[in-house]
């Protein structure tokens, strides 16, 4: 049985169930040891709520943090363990960041030099790391730039190179040519760098689609693996699922009306759906600005008492529609709670689900859960 710590006083509310994430963090980290598990945060803990999400994640031995920029990093500090930017630094964030000790991708010669400066200005050594473009094409030092890169790196004064890490775009592919080859360049640009006497203790690749699909990504001589939609216990929608995980949320609303509508009457814009015959009708207080796919309409379904209700019609901004007419008249009432993602056996509905439905992965659905849904964490007892 899971309860809510606290009462949601929204109409919308996604429940996070922390025990859960904590369950899903050791099966990654059994899975992967000797290599240490880093969680990827950003965003908000992908919009879920970062930090009860940390500080059960810090508990349960997370190696440290990683982020997308300053403002995600700062608040992490206070738990004691390293916390990294893993993609650019801007110029703005750089003396905030060197005061709180974050660790710091070298994307580029430039930013190395100006955070050496920074950290010569305020008297500290800052906690760097390479970061290798091997075939995302988004960021990083490209594979014939990295030993120059890195040669320099360690002649500025107050950084301590100390690691590097690439990204897979295709990891869900599994062990196919090109994550392959990536790793296999990638291991090759850190021998060439230990040939140079350039030796760096933290070594990681994989993210949580490389986890599950590249298991030559989570071995020594790589030293951590990045987990971030695997801590949901969510996957991408292509690729295998070797580890087995739970998923940690339920999106839930209210029912707000219930009423008998007469055959021949239409539902919602566009007057998508006609009913055939006198239908229960339903209507929850949830609509797209709360993160449930348009592509919901006419196709998906929620669950009231455990039971799956079709969505009738086009969804709107505040409410959808559902058919209650599997249900006794005065079986169901507003004030119902009802179920959009969750449940149990085979009536689940799932992040998955709604991924497939609107054409798009896990992690779209999980980040576009709007500002006004009420994050709770739950807990199994
Ligand atoms: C560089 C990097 N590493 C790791 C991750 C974590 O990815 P995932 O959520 O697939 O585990 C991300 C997220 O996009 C990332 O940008």
């Amino acid at each position: 049985m899971t309860e809510p710590d606290v009462t949601p006083k929204s109409r919308v509310w996604v429940e996070i169930n922390l025990d859960t994430i904590e369950r899903n963090f050791h099966h990654i980290q059994e899975a992967v040891k000797p290599l240490q598990v880093l969680a990827v945060l950003k965003a908000n803990a992908y919009g879920l709520g970062v930090e009860k999400i940390a500080e059960r994640l810090n508990r349960a031995g997370a190696a440290g943090f990683c982020v997308a920029e300053l403002k995600e990093a700062l608040p992490l500090v206070k738990f004691g363990k390293p916390v990294q930017i893993l993609g650019a630094v801007l110029d703005y964030e750089i003396p905030e960041a060197v005061r709180n000790h974050i660790i710091l991708g070298i994307t580029d010669l430039e930013v190395a030099r100006k955070i050496s400066m920074e950290s010569v200005r305020q008297g500290v050594t800052t906690e760097v790391q390479l970061k290798v473009d091997t075939g995302m094409g988004r960021l990083g030092i490209l594979e014939p730039d990295v030993l120059h890169v890195a040669k320099e790196v360690v002649k500025l004064p107050n950084l301590d190179l100390k690691g590097i890490y690439t990204h897979f775009p295709i990891a869900y592919h599994g062990a196919d040519r090109y994550s392959f080859a990536q790793a296999a360049r990638f291991l090759g640009i850190i021998e060439k760098l230990a040939q140079h006497g350039i030796v760096l203790e933290k070594r990681h690749i994989a993210n949580s689609d490389a986890i599950n699909n590249c298991p030559f990504a989570c071995v020594p001589p790589f030293t951590h693996v990045r987990a971030g939609i695997n801590l949901h216990g969510s996957f991408d929608t292509e690729g295998q699922r070797a580890l087995k995980l739970e998923p940690v949320l339920s999106l839930k609303t209210y029912l707000v009306a219930v009423r008998t509508l007469p055959a021949g009457h239409t539902i919602g814009y566009g007057c998508t759906c006609k009913l055939f015959r006198d239908t229960r009708v339903g209507t929850i207080a949830a609509g797209y600005a709360d993160g449930l796919p348009l592509n919901l309409s006419n196709r998906g379904y929620v669950l009231v008492k455990g039971r799956l209700c079709p969505i009738l019609g086009r969804l709107s901004m505040d409410y959808t529609t559902i058919s209650l007419d599997s249900f006794e008249e005065g079986e169901v009432k507003p004030g119902e709670i009802v179920t959009c993602i969750g449940g149990e056996g085979a009536d689940r509905i799932t992040v998955e689900d709604w991924a497939q439905i609107k054409g798009t992965h896990s992690y779209d659905i999980i980040c576009s859960f709007g500002t006004r849904v009420e994050r709770v964490c739950v807990t199994d007892h």
